[in-house]
């Protein structure tokens, strides 16, 4: 094995069965296999990428000459995460004789994982899933905690399930095929925990930011062990996001709906970026900033060239009609995520997501373009 590959435990105590491993390394995706089959070596496994990764050459070095039934998502991204995508795989795993002894194994960034986690959720009552990110977003964020979903053709993750993954293989030297802005994109999730969990972590970013977007192998590994380990604490605390694990939305209220009232042309983690930037306004509206955390967080990002402002284009009354039918809001209005500090989330009265009113974040909204 690999020397410097590192695990890390998720354990979920309210969910025995659900407690898994995180392997995490550089350069051992053709190992990757070998474990998987000594872990379940009575499954039968069926593959979920998509055509990206087929074309980098990650399936091959994952199987080496082995041949194993596979779904390949084409178009890659966001358009296949569509419940038709899932009957597709399902009914391509009948027409291969899966049953209940089934393992799907999703080898891909976040569209892959989603589908390919909820596919496993629902295949004869729910099979086990090895989620292998290969994407920033994916390895810092949507492969740990158990979230999948596809959209409907009305509404994103409009199909949904908590799944947890049977284990995490991440090898960050998937990173090295995945394009520049994604990469730099993906590492925004990177920027939330440690915002929202982790000064440490947040200076440590601040220094080697250079070295990370040089995609430097050790820093990779550093920090997909630092967000898996900020990940799995909130997702073991509340794995079914009652409370606190809505602090991993930090950003993201308004985060959602730049990205839909985008089309989808901002990236997730641009977005995000940009929502983490409001936040940092309604916290000063709110009177609660006594520190330089928004200029650090706006330079960081900055770095990641990342925006942080509204692209003219999108219209206020449209994100605040966005903001209305967020799914996580309550009387048509949603909550948001606030820092204390860099590194801690405000909790007032046992409570990590907060109202504000929407004076108040139409105020903001107009600071931020
Ligand atoms: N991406 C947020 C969560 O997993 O809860």
């Amino acid at each position: 094995m690999n020397q410097s590959i590192q695990t890390l435990d998720v354990k979920i105590p309210a969910l025995d069965e659900s407690n898994y491993a995180i392997t995490i390394g550089r350069d051992f995706l053709a190992d990757i296999w070998t474990y998987i089959r000594a872990q379940w070596p009575k499954c039968m496994p069926f593959i979920v990428t998509d055509a990206e990764l087929v074309k980098a050459g990650h399936l091959k070095t994952l199987l080496g000459s082995e041949k194993v039934p596979t779904y390949v998502i084409d178009p890659p991204g966001e358009t296949s995460k569509h419940i038709r995508t899932v009957v597709a795989i399902i009914e391509t795993m009948e027409k291969h004789f899966f049953g209940r002894d089934s393992l799907i194994i999703a080898l891909g960034g976040g569209t892959v994982g989603d589908i390919a986690g909820f596919a496993a959720a629902i295949f004869k009552r729910g099979v086990p899933v090895v989620q292998i990110p290969t994407t920033t977003v994916s390895q810092a964020d949507s492969s740990v905690g158990g979230k999948t979903g596809v959209d409907s053709s009305i509404s994103k993750n409009a199909f949904g399930a908590f799944w947890q993954p049977a284990a995490v293989y991440i090898d960050v030297g998937t990173l090295s095929t995945l394009d520049d802005r994604q990469f730099r994109a993906g590492l925004v999730e990177s920027v939330k925990h440690a915002a929202i969990a982790d000064a440490d972590y947040f200076a440590f970013l601040e220094q080697n930011i250079d070295a990370i977007c040089q995609k430097d192998m050790s820093m990779l590994e550093h920090i997909a062990l630092t967000n898996c380990r900020i990940k799995a604490s909130v997702v073991g605390e509340d794995p079914t996001e009652k409370n606190k694990r809505r602090i991993l939305n930090y950003g993201h209220t308004m985060g959602h709906a730049v990205e839909s009232a985008s089309e989808f042309k901002l990236l997730h983690g641009e977005s995000v970026a940009i929502g983490m930037i409001a936040a940092g306004k309604i916290e000063a509206a709110l009177g609660w900033v006594r520190d330089d955390r928004l200029e650090r967080i706006e330079s960081l990002l900055e770095k990641l060239r990342m925006p942080t402002r509204i692209p003219a284009e999108l219209q206020k009354n449209t994100l605040l009609e966005l903001l209305r039918t967020d799914k996580k809001a309550i009387g048509r209005w949603p909550r948001f995520i606030l820092l204390e500090s860099l590194g801690t989330t405000l909790c007032q009265d046992g409570q990590w997501a907060h109202k504000v009113s929407q004076d108040i974040v139409e105020q903001c909204l107009e600071q931020i373009y």
